[in-house]
C-alpha cells in the first residue's frame, strides 16, 4: 500500500496532554520492565504519576525502574512477581500500597508469545501462554480491584488484533487475547457502578518490540513486507503509550468496555496484519 503524502508523526504525549494530569496517581503495571509496557509506564510517569512495574526478572525490572525514575523525575519501583502466581501478585500490590498508599491505574501487560502451529504446540506450551496472558490478567484484576475501586480508577489491558481473524501459528496467543478482551468487557460492566473503567488497547504491528521480533523472525509468519499501514508507517510504542494516557485521563471518563486498536487502520484492510 503506498502513501500519497507524509506519514503521521510519532509524538510524545506531553505535546498534547498537560504534564501534571496524573499527579498523586499511582500506576501498577505488569510487564512494565520492557517493551511496550515500559514505554506506557514512562508516559504515565511523565504526567506526574508514580508507578510499580512488575515482572519475573528482577535485574531487568530494577534497571528499568531506575532509568524510568531518572528520565521522568517521578518514582518507579520494581517488584518481582510472576502473574501466574496469585500470592506473588498480592504481595506486589501490598508493597505498592505500603510505598504509595493507593492504586489508580492498572496496566495488565505481561504476556508470552512464540510461533508454533497447533500441530506442533504441546499442551504445556498452549497452557503456558493462556496462564501468562489470560489467567495472569484475571490474577492481576483480583489482586488490584479493591484498591482500584477505592480510587475509582481504571484498567488498560494490552491485547492484540491477531485474534480478530485466524492468524497462523498464533492459536495460543489468539485464544489467550480473546479471553483478555472478554475479561475487560465484563469488568467494565460489573465495575462501572463503582466508578471503575476498563478498556483494551490492541496494538497492531509495533516496530522494535520483542513481540514483533518474534513474529517477524525469518520463519513461517514472515509478513514484514505487509506491515505498512494505511497511515504510511509501522506503529511505535509511543503510539500505544499515547492511547494509554488518553484512556487513563479524565478526557476518557465516559470511555469504558472498549477495544481500541492502535494499528494505523491495518485491521480495516483485508490482507494486512
Ligand atoms: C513451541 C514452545 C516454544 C516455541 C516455548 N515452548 N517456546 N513451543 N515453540 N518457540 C513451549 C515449551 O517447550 C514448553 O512446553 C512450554 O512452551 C513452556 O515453556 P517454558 O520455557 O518452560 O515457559 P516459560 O519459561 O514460562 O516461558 C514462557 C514463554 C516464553 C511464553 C514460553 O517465551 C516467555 O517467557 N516469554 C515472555 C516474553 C515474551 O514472550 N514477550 C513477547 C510478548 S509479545 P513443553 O511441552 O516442552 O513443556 C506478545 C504480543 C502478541 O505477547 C501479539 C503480537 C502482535
Amino acid at each position: 500500500m503506498s502513501s500519497p503524502g507524509a506519514t503521521v508523526p510519532v509524538i510524545d504525549s506531553t505535546a498534547v496532554f498537560k504534564e501534571d494530569i496524573f499527579r498523586n496517581k499511582v500506576l501498577f503495571c505488569t510487564g512494565g520492565g520492557s517493551g511496550i509496557c515500559r514505554v506506557m509506564t514512562e508516559a504515565v510517569l511523565k504526567h506526574g504519576a508514580k508507578a510499580t512495574i512488575v515482572g519475573r526478572k528482577l535485574d531487568r525490572l530494577t534497571q528499568a525502574a531506575n532509568e524510568l525514575s531518572e528520565a521522568t523525575g517521578s518514582t518507579c519501583i520494581p517488584v518481582q512477581a510472576d502473574v501466574r502466581i496469585p500470592q506473588q501478585l498480592k504481595d506486589a500490590v501490598k508493597k505498592t500500597i505500603e510505598q504509595f498508599g493507593r492504586i489508580d491505574f492498572v496496566i495488565c501487560g505481561a504476556a508470552g508469545n512464540f510461533l508454533a502451529p497447533i500441530s506442533g504446540l504441546s499442551e504445556n506450551a498452549f497452557r503456558t501462554v493462556i496462564e501468562i496472558d489470560s489467567l495472569g490478567t484475571y490474577n492481576t484484576i483480583k489482586a488490584t480491584l479493591p484498591h482500584v475501586r477505592a480510587s475509582r480508577g481504571s484498567y488498560i489491558h494490552v491485547s492484540a488484533t491477531l485474534h480478530y481473524r485466524g492468524t497462523p501459528y498464533q492459536a495460543h496467543v489468539s485464544a489467550a487475547k480473546a479471553a483478555v478482551d472478554a475479561l475487560s468487557a465484563v469488568l467494565a460492566v460489573e465495575e462501572g457502578p463503582h466508578g471503575v473503567r476498563s478498556n483494551v488497547i490492541a496494538p497492531g504491528p509495533i516496530g522494535g518490540t520483542e513481540g514483533m521480533d518474534r513474529l517477524s523472525a525469518k520463519g513461517p509468519l514472515d509478513r514484514s513486507s505487509e506491515w505498512e499501514t494505511p497511515l504510511g508507517r509501522i506503529g511505535h510504542s509511543k503510539d500505544v503509550a499515547n492511547a494509554a494516557v488518553f484512556l487513563f485521563s479524565d478526557a476518557a471518563n465516559m470511555v469504558s468496555g472498549q477495544r481500541i486498536a492502535v494499528d494505523g487502520a491495518s485491521e480495516n484492510v483485508r490482507g494486512t496484519l
